[in-house]
């Protein structure tokens, strides 16, 4: 309970920082809107969570649950950059956070082993010491869609591994951060996808949006695949990628309309009804 009072507020908090992002603030909240390593233009990070009417929606009362899944609508969208700031932000309100990227491909080669990068990142931004096995169960070395690369690496992906590993980051931390590989419908095995990972586990989902153009294409579909689970969903972040662009000015208020619109459908009242 005080964890979810803790999470409840960090939460909201971040809710309060997505209003900085058309002010040039990162996440973090720092000015000047120029994430670190980042150069040759500023890049800021647009936020916006947005409640759906899928039950609690809302930050303040969402049932987080144990964690997160963080989904994008596609591959290089910023999911782990996301991730390692949620990581941060929750690690600095005192919230023991693992963190878990089940499926990683493209795997280059350190020391001998496979290397994931991403899995790496988030363990350092979460300053955790569980082994890298864990954090990434299933590591693959051609840069494929997970059911591709089993395949042509090693066969099929055993999800009962991710089920283990998960199971013991949820057991060893108060909350865990979960990156999902490429978009929320890539294959992991033949009838099984991204999303469906995060249904598995039990997780609420944060889908991270490419600010460009063909964003509100790719964010509506993602969210109907949510929404066709019946996924508990903590909203939806907008990120900048690029300098900005007419799209992706325009991408954030054509979402928060588009989505209101999609939510307010009712059905009409019935005459028969009105006249019984
Ligand atoms: N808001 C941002 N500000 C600065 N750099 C960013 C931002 N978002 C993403 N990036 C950079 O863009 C690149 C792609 O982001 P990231 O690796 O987080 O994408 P991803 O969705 O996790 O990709 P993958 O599908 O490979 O896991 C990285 O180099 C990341 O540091
Ligand atoms: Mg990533």
């Amino acid at each position: 309970m005080q964890l979810m009072k803790r999470l409840k507020k960090s939460l909201a908090e971040w809710e309060c920082l997505s209003r900085f992002g058309a002010s040039g603030r990162t996440l973090s909240g720092r000015a000047g809107g120029k994430p670190s390593g980042i150069t040759g233009f500023p890049r800021r990070l647009a936020l916006d969570g947005y409640p759906l009417p899928l039950g609690t929606n809302r930050f303040q009362t969402l049932p987080l649950g144990n964690g997160i899944f963080i989904t994008g609508t596609d591959t290089g969208v910023g999911k782990t950059y996301i991730g390692t700031q949620v990581a941060r932000m929750l690690k600095a309100k005192g919230i023991d956070v693992g963190v878990m990227k089940p499926i990683e491909t493209g795997c280059g080669v350190r020391n001998g082993k496979l290397y994931p990068a991403d899995g790496w990142k988030l363990k350092k931004a979460a300053q955790v010491d569980d082994p890298i096995e864990l954090i990434v169960p299933i590591r693959l070395r051609k840069p494929l869609a997970p059911f591709v690369a089993a395949k042509l690496d090693r066969g099929k992906i055993d999800l009962q591994k991710i089920d283990r590993a998960y199971e013991t980051l949820r057991k060893r931390h108060e909350f865990v951060i979960v990156e999902g590989a490429g978009g929320a419908l890539v294959p992991i095995q033949e009838d099984f996808f991204m999303l469906d990972l995060a249904k598995r586990l039990k997780l609420s989902v944060i889908l991270v949006i490419g600010n460009r153009l063909g964003a509100i294409n790719h964010a509506l579909l993602t969210i109907e695949a949510i929404q066709k689970r019946h996924l508990p969903f903590t909203g939806w972040i907008l990120n900048d990628l690029q300098p900005p662009t007419e799209a992706s000015r325009t991408n954030k208020s054509a979402l928060k309309r588009l989505l209101s619109a999609k939510n307010n459908k009712r059905s009409p009242r019935s005459n028969a009804v009105d006249h019984k």
